[in-house]
């Protein structure tokens, strides 16, 4: 059965009806505009054959809802809200949709005077999601499609003086849905500004820009093309520099197209880190607009692709448009404070995954300095489920939608010298109506490079893009010449799902080492959590939430910006990671460090060094250096002014160094820090003391419950389940249940791929410790507990023999030693384990934290470069990260010591070697099960990890595993701790007291 397309919404060979030709959208503009956003008459209905007879006629509408111009209807109460990565929420039957298609029906007058009628009327959607028919006045003004680009219609025929009826019906399934299959919310209506244009009868329709460098990078040569809706007489023009008029001149033409050239000597170019922008005004007398030029030159040469003759590097992210409340409406203010935050971030590109954002997105990556891939609204991932990837993407009957999201793309952005390459859309496979859309970018403009992903081979794109490609794969790629050696970019990698991601350097390090490889972008900006207030509580929702089905529930919860906006741990890793200046220390020497500038463009006068001697928690010098002239891509070594000190007895020394920002910029104040890096200091001074002996310790051993004790400890042992239960004093117990061994976390995204082997074939949460013996000595001053166990979890064949040895003094302390030999009498075991260490107890009342290790976040093996060894004090709860999906968290290397406190009274654990820590309120089972939030069931007790090793968090959610040497593989193991009760205030002096053992 063959079927006909007869609506409009189903018919491929329709880009649209009566909408005009894209163009650049105007920095400044004289003409008048009326914006069109704020409260529009709205009926919902199932599908657009239920519209009410004569829905485009003026009229009142009685019984209609009102909604917000601009607003996505999902989340103004109508329709369903539905999470997909890659289905299509119907079959695959193009260009056909199903009959049931939510439509909204949206109405507003307007009131026009005669004034305004002189001239013409503009109407303009900045974007309409996915496909809209307008009428006015009852009559049809055109229909438009592609969601995520503006569409304008003239209407100046259908509008008369006083009030004025618009009618527009949105569809939220159209054939261009096919085309719109990204990884995000389904979601519709009008969701972009709506405004009218009062233009000139001889209106400037477009002006293009192009500002490149001559081959001395130093004269700016500057191009522009005027459009007018009716041949432009006169017209006079300038460009100006930070307000000064660099070069001016008039222009006549009997043409409706003009073009002008300068050549600017000494020009100032743009980049990401030097965005100077010039300004080109055109006047003709009724009306002057402004656009704004940067001067800066792509080309590719010797194989890199290199800007104003620099090969660069990209250290990006993927921006969805995004906003808890709003979806995917979003303000100015909003995108100000991204780029912003971006920038506070040391991040220098950004793409727009995966289609193209606001007009004014631009202007602000213009203005503050990021590259950009700006890319076209297309993705027809579900294609590839159904292995017929290439199924439209390859059929001609589809060219003109593909090339039209390309074109507009162009026509709208391509004066903003952010824009360092088109990419054709994301996840559609190759076919031909990729090449030609590519065909038509490079006759549009040429001064750009060409990226999509999915042309695999790069037969048609200017540089080689993959994504989440592993370790291995890059460097294959970095080191044959594969895909006629065109430059590599990582258009995706560093999945930020959840907890995570970790190894973030490995990939840094490839790129800063392989000349092929010119960066990447990580995935993705933002967590798509939707915010939610029900019963008192307040969280985010995610796919699955609403009921929706199919759905890949979490995976849009994976951004390094948390819904409220707070940068999560990752974001703070990768700062750190892609910093464009590093520091190292340099063997040998306590003073001196070597310092590179991983600018592009920028000498390193542009920052100071502020470095300090720290010991443990206290600054005991500093100073600032100022005037470090490094070039671009070099290093130096320098020599800090460190005067001599006299060492305190055991106490640890570290160079702390921050790297600052000189003078105030666009993002940030004079001070803003760009690197924090830590530098251990080689000296020590070591000193010991010998424990003072209290009153006799005495030992009871009744009902299986052996006992150790003395005016200032108490300790108890179960001798049948061959555990410490408690430590103590007399009328306190400090921990409420000694050590247990644990191999297990709380699994976080990046375990996805693991999970099900961990959890119910080696049953990692389920362990059980058998005691093998236990025994105990009494000395003079000590009693000395052995306790033996077998260690294993359900129907396993590997474990660990473990021994503790409890050492209790009589001065009140308790050493605590753990050696496990790891065993395997059968043949398997997991690739890796999430941890190796123990869990133990502590009274709730504890809840002060203090520690000494690395901080102040969260750290992982293998995400840690945002942290570093210091005394820190925080609470239980405030030491949590609190992901939108719960997952272990709040993990602490290198912990030396830490204390538990209630104010008072409080537990000290002193390490013989540092330990991994997480302090918590609840325990692994209760993060596991839980789906949000304040769904974790609190423990009773304060839940200590100490951790021999913490395996990795990857990024394997999407992408690379955990570096082998960051799995924590079955192996023998020891650990050992001193426990004792202190006051607080006085853990720093206690924990600085080393005992000859
Ligand atoms: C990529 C895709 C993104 C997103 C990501 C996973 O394959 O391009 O849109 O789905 O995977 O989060
Ligand atoms: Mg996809």
């Amino acid at each position: 059965m063959v079927r006909k397309a007869v609506k409009r919404w189903e018919d491929n060979q329709i880009t649209g009806i009566g909408r005009r030709n894209a163009r650049t959208s105007f920095y400044k503009d004289s003409q008048k505009r009326m914006s069109l956003n704020g409260q529009w008459a709205f009926l919902y209905l199932d599908a657009p054959e239920l519209s009410p007879e004569g829905f485009e006629q003026p009229g009142p509408q009685e019984g209609w809802d009102q909604i917000d111009v601009p607003s996505v209807w999902q989340l103004r109460g109508y329709d369903r809200m539905h999470y997909t990565d890659v289905l299509y929420p119907f079959p695959i039957n193009p260009p056909y949709v199903p009959d049931e298609n939510p439509t909204g029906i949206y109405k507003r007058t307007i009131c026009l005077d005669e004034a305004w009628l002189e001239k013409d009327t503009i109407l303009k959607f900045h974007g309409v999601d996915s496909a809209f028919d307008v009428w006015v006045n009852g009559m049809h003004a055109g229909f438009g499609k592609v969601s995520r680009l503006p569409s304008e219609f003239d209407i100046t025929k259908l509008v008369k003086a006083g009030v004025n009826d618009l009618t527009v019906r949105v569809y939220k399934w159209s054939d261009g849905t096919y085309l719109e299959d990204q990884d995000m919310w389904w979601m519709s209506g009008i969701f972009r500004d709506v405004e009218l244009i009062n233009e000139e009868k001889n209106a400037i329709l477009d002006v293009q820009v192009d500002g490149t460098l001559d081959d001395s990078y130093q004269t700016g040569l500057f191009t522009a093309r005027i459009t007018g809706k009716q041949p432009l007489k006169e017209a006079a023009w300038k460009l100006s520099y930070r307000g000064e008029m660099v070069a001016s001149g008039e222009a006549f033409a009997k043409e409706a197209q003009i073009c002008v050239n300068a050549e600017l000597k000494d020009v100032h170019p743009w980049t990401a880190e030097t965005p100077e922008l010039y300004e080109f005004t055109v006047n003709t007398g009724t009306q002057e607009v402004t656009v704004r030029c940067g001067f800066r030159r792509i080309e590719i040469k010797d194989d890199n692709f290199r800007i104003n003759g620099q090969v660069i590097l990209l250290n990006g992210v993927n921006h969805h448009d995004y906003n808890p409340t709003e979806g995917r409406t979003v303000t100015r203010e909003q995108m100000e404070a991204d780029i912003r935050l971006m920038k506070q971030y040391n991040i220098n590109a950004v793409r727009c995954s995966h289609y193209p954002a606001n007009e004014y997105f631009y202007d602000l990556c213009d203005s503050y300095g990021l590259y950009v891939i700006n890319e076209a609204d297309l993705e027809c991932h579900g294609f590839e489920w159904v292995e017929n990837y290439t199924w439209i993407t390859d059929d001609p009957a589809w060219e003109a939608m593909y090339v039209d999201r390309s074109v507009r793309m162009v026509q709208r952005d391509r004066n903003h010298p952010s824009i360092i390459m088109w990419s054709m859309g994301n996840e559609s496979a190759f076919g031909c109506n990729f090449k030609s859309a590519a065909k038509a970018i490079r006759t549009l403009d040429d001064t750009r490079l060409i990226h999509y992903e999915g042309d695999f081979e790069a037969e048609v794109t200017d540089v080689y893009s993959t994504m989440y490609t592993r370790l291995k794969g890059l460097k294959e790629i970095a080191e044959y010449e594969v895909k006629g050696n065109k430059p590599h970019v990582m258009c995706e990698y560093g999945h930020a799902m959840g907890n995570g991601p970790g190894g973030l350097k490995a990939y840094q390090d490839m790129y800063r080492k392989y000349k092929r490889l010119q960066g990447g972008f990580l995935w993705e900006w933002y967590d798509h959590g939707i915010y939610t207030e029900e019963d008192g509580e307040i969280y985010y929702k995610y796919g699955g939430n609403y009921g929706d089905f199919p759905t890949n529930g979490n995976f849009c919860i994976d951004g390094i910006l948390m819904p409220d906006r707070t940068p999560s741990p990752g974001m703070e890793e990768y700062k750190q990671i892609i910093a464009p200046v590093d520091i190292t220390g340099v063997e040998g020497s306590m003073r001196k460090i070597c310092i590179s500038n991983y600018y592009d463009f920028l000498d390193l006068d542009a920052v100071t060094l502020h470095w300090e001697v720290v010991a443990e928690d206290a600054a005991i010098q500093e100073g600032w250096m100022t005037d470090l002239a490094v070039a671009p891509h070099d290093s130096t070594v320098l020599t800090l002014p460190i005067a001599p000190f006299e060492l305190q007895a055991n106490t640890d020394y570290y160079i702390n160094l921050t790297v600052c920002q000189k003078e105030d910029s666009l993002f940030a104040p004079a001070g803003h820090e760009i690197k924090k890096v830590q530098i251990p200091m080689q000296i020590r001074r070591d000193e010991f003391s010998v424990r003072e002996a209290a009153d006799q310790l005495r030992v009871s051993d009744r009902a299986g419950i052996l006992t150790v004790e003395n005016s200032l400890v108490k300790a108890r042992f179960s001798t049948v389940f061959g555990k410490l239960l408690s430590f103590g004093t007399e009328d306190r117990a400090y921990l409420t249940e000694g050590p247990r061994m644990n191999v297990y976390r709380a699994t976080i995204d990046n375990d996805m791929y693991k999970k099900e082997d961990w959890m119910n074939k080696y049953f990692l949460q389920k362990p059980v410790e058998e005691t093998a013996y236990v025994n105990w000595e009494e000395e003079a001053d000590r009693t000395i507990v052995r306790i033996g166990t077998y260690f294993s979890c359900y129907n396993q064949s590997w474990g660990f023999n473990c021994n503790y040895t409890y050492e209790i003094y009589s001065c009140g302390q308790m050493h605590v030693e753990l050696q496990g030999k790891a065993v395997q009498r059968g043949k398997l075991e997991p690739e890796f384990f999430p941890r190796i260490g123990i869990t133990m107890r502590a009274d709730r009342k504890l809840q002060n934290t203090m520690w000494y290790g690395m901080g102040p976040g969260e750290s992982y093996v293998d995400s840690k470069a945002a942290s570093v060894m210091g005394i820190y004090k925080n609470t239980v709860d405030g030491m949590m990260t609190n992901y939108v999906f719960p997952q272990e968290n709040g993990h602490r290397e290198q912990v030396k010591w830490f204390r538990i406190g209630d104010g008072r009274d409080g537990l000290l654990c002193k390490m013989k070697a540092p330990l991994g820590l997480n302090l918590a309120n609840y325990t692994d089972e209760s993060l596991e099960q839980a789906q949000h939030p304040f769904a974790i069931e609190k423990a009773d007790d304060v839940i200590i990890h100490l951790d021999y090793l913490h395996s990795g968090l990857g990024s394997n959610s999407c992408g690379e595993e955990q570096l082998e040497e960051n799995k924590v593989k079955l192996q023998d193991f020891a650990l050992a701790f001193t426990l004792q009760t202190v006051t607080e205030g006085s853990e720093i002096r206690e924990a600085r007291i080393q005992y000859i053992e």
